[in-house]
């Protein structure tokens, strides 16, 4: 009974639920969203996860673009895990809908809460409050874990009525301007042309110029490229250069540039 699990990450959160999980569920392996070029086959056995940071209230684009281009197994135990800062909202009933365009039904669509990575509302919180998280979404992670080896259907969790009315409104608003806030983006003279910021964009979004690197508009707004710069040169808006910089303790930078994307 294999259980294969995309994710999607910018930071680590949504690796590390997919890793703990797949060490959980045993035969199972996470692969990444973004460096995926494969074609989704599966026997009747077989489950198939999504796991992925909540962006602006819903669902991230390349998401979106993963589930749209890849034919979903009608006949597997699809489940997603909507990795968040307390906000999940509308996110995987959005799933729901689309993956029920394809025909396809979510089994099982759960929220896994972790430090936010959202730099321009401020850094990730106090360090107690972060273990304490982690904690608490292990305990969760063992308890969804256990669901899907039964392949037991979980409802889709939600938030309240009024968050999703008005969020998801802000969602949509703010969908198509995605790609194109890195605009926000600048380096400050820390920065030493090191790449890293270039090579761990999963939208390839970044070029390196004789004065640093260039943001050319195909943003996800993953805050990879600042939150993974070893001098902490890369800055957005006026108030980044005072705020902590997050990535999970547990994920490398090795482990984010193993992805074939990256
Ligand atoms: C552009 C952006 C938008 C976000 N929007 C939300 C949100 O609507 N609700 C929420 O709870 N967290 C939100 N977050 C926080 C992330 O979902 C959260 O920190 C997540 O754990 C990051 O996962 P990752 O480390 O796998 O990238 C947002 C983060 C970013 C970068």
């Amino acid at each position: 009974m294999e259980t294969t699990i995309f994710y999607y990450t910018g930071t680590g959160n949504s690796l590390w639920t997919a890793r703990m999980l797949a060490a959980r569920l045993g035969s199972s392996v996470p692969v990444s969203i973004t460096g995926f070029r494969g074609t989704l086959d599966a026997g009747g056995e077989r489950a198939l996860g999504l796991v992925f940071p909540v962006y602006i209230w819903g669902v991230p684009a390349p998401v979106i673009r993963f589930v749209d281009s890849h034919r979903m197994p009608r006949d597997a135990y699809v489940f997603a895990g909507a990795v968040n800062a307390g906000q999940v909202s509308n996110t995987l009933v959005q799933l729901e809908r689309i993956l029920k365009h394809q025909g396809v039904r979510l089994a099982a669509g759960f929220g896994i809460k972790m430090p936010s990575n959202y730099i321009p509302w401020g850094g990730p919180g106090p360090e107690e409050t972060r273990r304490r998280l982690f904690k608490q979404a292990e305990e969760k992670i063992a308890g969804i874990a256990s669901a899907i080896s039964r392949r037991q259907p979980l409802p889709v969790e939600k938030g309240p009525l009024w968050q999703r009315i008005l969020f998801t409104a802000m969602y949509r608003m703010s969908f198509n301007k995605v790609p194109e806030m890195d605009k926000g983006f600048w380096v400050d003279d820390k920065c030493d042309r090191c790449g890293i910021c270039a090579q761990i964009c999963p939208a390839e979004n970044i070029t390196l110029k004789g004065d640093g690197p260039l943001w050319n508009h195909r943003c996800h707004q993953c805050f990879a490229c600042l939150q993974w710069c070893p001098k902490e040169a890369v800055q957005y808006g006026r108030k980044t250069p005072a705020y902590e910089r997050y990535h999970h303790p547990d994920i490398r930078l090795k482990d984010m540039l193993n992805d074939p994307a990256r």
